[in-house]
């Protein structure tokens, strides 16, 4: 092996410079060579790649997002995608590939792979929902983006004695939206793993209320059904049952950026040694994932076969925290 390519798809994250910047350093030290793909797929199907050397990914350490781009490439789905990567990858000489991304990412890691070209895929996306690790990049700084909104949100909440609906991301996960509610100490998460009806919420709102609460703060996860929105709308007609105001943030994309935290940092580099040392040992199609606090390997196909799930002891634990 002399030439491996690195690339980000999917949804970013803070944590993917710090990740790449693992993989280029810990490939050059090896002794192999580096190509960046820029815009994960889309970048591999346009063959749109450049050589990394140690000083092009310096100064990335501190920085969100990923320097070189990500995309959503639907192309990449079909045969003639998958082909045209393929040709790419061949024609400029490389011999092994990282996919840093979330469950459709390292699905199409994992369609590289059956079709015989050396992957190793990295598990990077805030959602927290990709099995075989115990974490993936980007999942604690985002925690920590959204326990600083609550508790921004927390102080106006008390001064107006208001109840605040706080939509936070995860697609179908509701595994930031659980670890934030229990982090801020909200009063309810409500999340697709757990069903939740209206009367309940509205009991709970009514209750934090009857109970002298200066404020009900309700954490919502993006896939929880009915959807923040709609809970807002009926909970601002029912004001009269409810004693308190209700007020909805949706959160959205601010939850994606910013400087990645300590944990980060050291998650990523770690990862991103690891996938170079399982390329450089003659592993495939295996993802390297965080598991006891070590990086271990899981193969693409168990990663991706369903979406990880989520501890309900911890709902349990929230539940008993709210008094
Ligand atoms: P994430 O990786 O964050 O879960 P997506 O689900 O949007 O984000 O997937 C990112 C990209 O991975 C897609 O745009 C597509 O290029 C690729 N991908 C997703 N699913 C598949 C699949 N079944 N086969 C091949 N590639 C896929
Ligand atoms: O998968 C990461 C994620 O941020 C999800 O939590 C969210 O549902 C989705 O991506 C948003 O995607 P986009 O940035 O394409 O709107």
């Amino acid at each position: 092996m002399k030439r491996i390519a690195v690339l980000t798809s999917g949804g970013d994250g803070p944590g993917l410079n710090p990740c790449i910047r693992a993989v280029v350093r810990s490939a050059l030290s090896r002794g192999l060579e580096v190509m960046g793909v820029r815009r994960g797929y889309s970048g591999l199907i346009d063959c749109d790649m450049t050589e990394l050397d140690a000083r092009s990914v310096g100064g990335i350490l501190n920085r969100g997002g990923t320097f070189l781009g990500t995309a959503r490439c639907p192309e990449f789905q079909t045969t003639q995608g998958q082909r045209e990567a393929l040709r790419n990858l061949n024609r400029m000489n490389i011999d092994g590939l990282v996919v840093i991304g979330g469950n459709g990412s390292l699905t199409g890691a994992l369609q590289l792979h059956t079709l015989g070209f050396p992957v190793i895929g990295i598990p990077g996306t805030i959602d927290n929902d990709v099995n075989g690790t115990d974490i993936s990049i980007g999942v604690d700084t985002t925690l920590n983006t959204i326990l600083d909104a609550v508790d921004k949100i927390k102080d106006t909440a008390s001064s107006h004695q208001r109840a605040f609906l706080i939509e936070v991301m995860g697609r179908d996960s509701g595994y930031l939206a659980l670890m934030a509610s229990i982090a801020s100490g909200a009063e309810l998460a409500l999340i697709p793993e757990v069903e939740t009806t209206m009367e309940q919420v509205v009991a709970t709102v009514d209750d934090a209320y009857i109970r002298g609460k200066a404020h009900c703060i309700i954490i919502v996860a993006e896939g929880w059904k009915p959807g923040a929105r709609e809970l807002n709308d009926l909970l601002n007609a029912r004001r009269e049952e409810i004693g308190f105001g209700v007020r909805l943030t949706v959160l959205g994309h601010v939850q994606r950026g910013g400087s990645p935290s300590a944990y980060e940092r050291i998650l990523a580099t770690r990862l991103g040694a690891a996938a170079v040392e399982a390329l450089h040992i003659g592993e495939r199609g295996m993802m390297v994932g965080m598991k006891k606090g070590t990086p271990g390997l899981t193969p693409l196909a168990e990663a991706v076969a369903f979406q990880k799930e989520l501890n309900l002891e911890l709902y349990r634990l929230s539940k008993m925290m709210e008094q």
